[in-house]
């Protein structure tokens, strides 16, 4: 896991929040000042009102139990993540949008299971350079290999497959004196408590397939080891030329041309074994929401909602999207309002951050803190720095951009279900929901309305 901490930017964050001392930046277009000079008319109170009044925190909810629930993990480039690419789609069509799937490839990746001889599941994670084995698996008695150290080896390994833990020595070197040990696989177990199985990195290519499982999950395997009988079955398939998709939507004003463009995004991925309902059904499901109630107001700028794929391989779709843009599309791009994780029950994450790549303040964020002032957003807003989320891919383009994400104050925390099995709709608030949507929705309508 990656340090998510960044005091200094938090707090003078939230000085400059609380104190509602904050600068725009100094080199913004006219059409851009001319746009954020509307946030200070009293009027913008009565169209975010109308922007507010339609935003249905129960809309929002069926789509995450859609996305959560009835399809469950959308893992990049497999059937999950096209399915809601597809469901998107249909959606954003029937609001009038005109819709583009953007397709692309994505490297190819190794994705495995595991069952015991007793038909018991258990969540493995293969990683890169894993071998693969042929369609019926292999079938072998496991070896309890201690840490994986040369002395936890004996003869005995031969032929089996080796159970070690995680700690001291690297997962490479584990592999490696398993595989000169004679064991036909490896299974490495987490050593800490933590849901979800775990995600060794072994570095480069091995002869034989390895899984990383959880703690629990080891600890039930060496009491099969001891049972002497039982056997395990590990299968590791390689995912060749796999696919992803962005969806477009896009509305551009009814007269002229060349107007400047708003983005909304939201990743439809998930990482394996979750049903990603906060990431980043929710951002998902708000950002379909927003393409509803938005759908017919009257507006003077472009507007397009990116729904994007394979964000948790490394950005891979909005890094694809912003590519395909041409220069004179990018030089009109005022804005990005990416949500991932939006949706969180979680008590501690009260506030709502805005994550830009230099923690500094840009249309964005200035545009979201006038709109909390006027509707009375009942969270405070953060300004910190981390990339992390799609805005990255737009903000290296140029075009300023912010991820709204909800954290704990202070340390900066998310939800303790992130990126593992428990990141699911029960853990999801519908008042956060609304909260996120009548904010970026009002934020967005006062970008680009009439
Ligand atoms: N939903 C998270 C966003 C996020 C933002 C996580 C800020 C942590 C901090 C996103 O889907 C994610 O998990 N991002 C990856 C990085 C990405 C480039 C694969 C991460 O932070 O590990
Ligand atoms: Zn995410």
């Amino acid at each position: 896991m990656k340090k998510r901490k960044k005091h200094y930017s938090i707090m003078l964050s939230m000085m400059l929040v609380t104190s509602g001392l904050y600068f725009a930046p100094v080199n913004l277009t006219s059409q851009v000042k001319a746009a954020a000079q509307n946030l200070a008319d009293p009027s913008t109170k009565a169209f975010d009102q109308k922007v507010i009044a339609r935003i249905s925190a129960e809309r929002i909810y069926k789509d995450i139990h859609f996305f959560s629930e009835t399809i469950g993990p959308r893992v990049t480039g497999t059937e999950g993540e096209e399915r809601a690419a597809e469901y998107i789609k249909e959606r954003l069509l029937s609001y009038g949008y005109k819709v583009e799937t953007q397709e692309f490839s994505v490297p190819d990746k190794m994705i495995g299971h595991l069952h015991t001889s007793d038909h018991n599941e258990v969540l493995v994670n293969i990683p890169a350079g894993s071998a693969a084995t042929p369609n019926e698996g292999v079938t072998a008695k496991l070896f309890n290999a201690g840490l994986g150290k040369v002395t936890d080896f004996t003869v005995e390994a031969t032929g089996k497959i080796a159970l070690i833990s995680r700690g001291e020595i690297t997962f490479k070197e584990k592999v490696d004196n398993a595989v000169a040990a004679g064991a036909i696989g490896v299974l490495i177990y987490d050593n800490i408590n933590q849901p979800g199985p775990l995600n060794p990195s072994i570095g480069g290519n091995v002869p034989v397939p390895v899984g990383g499982i959880s703690k629990v999950s080891g600890e039930a395997l060496l009491q099969d080891v001891a049972a002497q009988s039982k056997t395990v079955t590990l299968n590791v398939n390689r995912i060749e030329n796999a696919k992803s998709q962005n969806i477009i939507a896009t509305r551009a004003p009814n007269k002229g041309k060349n107007h400047d463009i708003v983005h909304v995004s939201a990743h439809i991925d998930s990482v394996p074994f979750a049903a990603g309902a906060n990431d980043n059904a929710s951002g998902t499901a708000v950002a379909l929401e927003l393409a509803n109630v938005l759908k017919s107001y009257p507006i003077d700028k472009e507007l397009r909602f990116v729904f994007v794929g394979a964000e948790e391989i490394g950005l891979v779709g909005s890094e694809y999207y912003v590519s395909q843009l041409s220069q004179e599309e990018v030089g009109r791009s005022i804005a990005n309002f990416n949500m991932d994780m939006v949706g969180t029950a979680w008590e501690n994450a009260t506030a709502i951050y805005m994550n830009t790549l230099d923690g500094k303040a840009n249309i964005v964020t200035d545009t979201a803190l006038a709109t909390a002032q006027r509707i009375g957003t009942p969270s405070q807003l953060v300004l910190y720095q981390r990339g992390s989320s799609d805005h990255v891919s737009f903000h290296d383009a140029g075009i300023p951009a912010v991820n709204f994400i909800r954290r704990e104050p202070g340390t900066a925390n998310l939800e303790p279900y992130y990126h593992t099995p428990l990141d699911k709709i029960e853990h999801i608030s519908l008042e956060r929901l609304k909260e996120a949507g009548d904010l970026v929705g009002a934020s967005v309508y006062s970008l680009i309305r009439k």
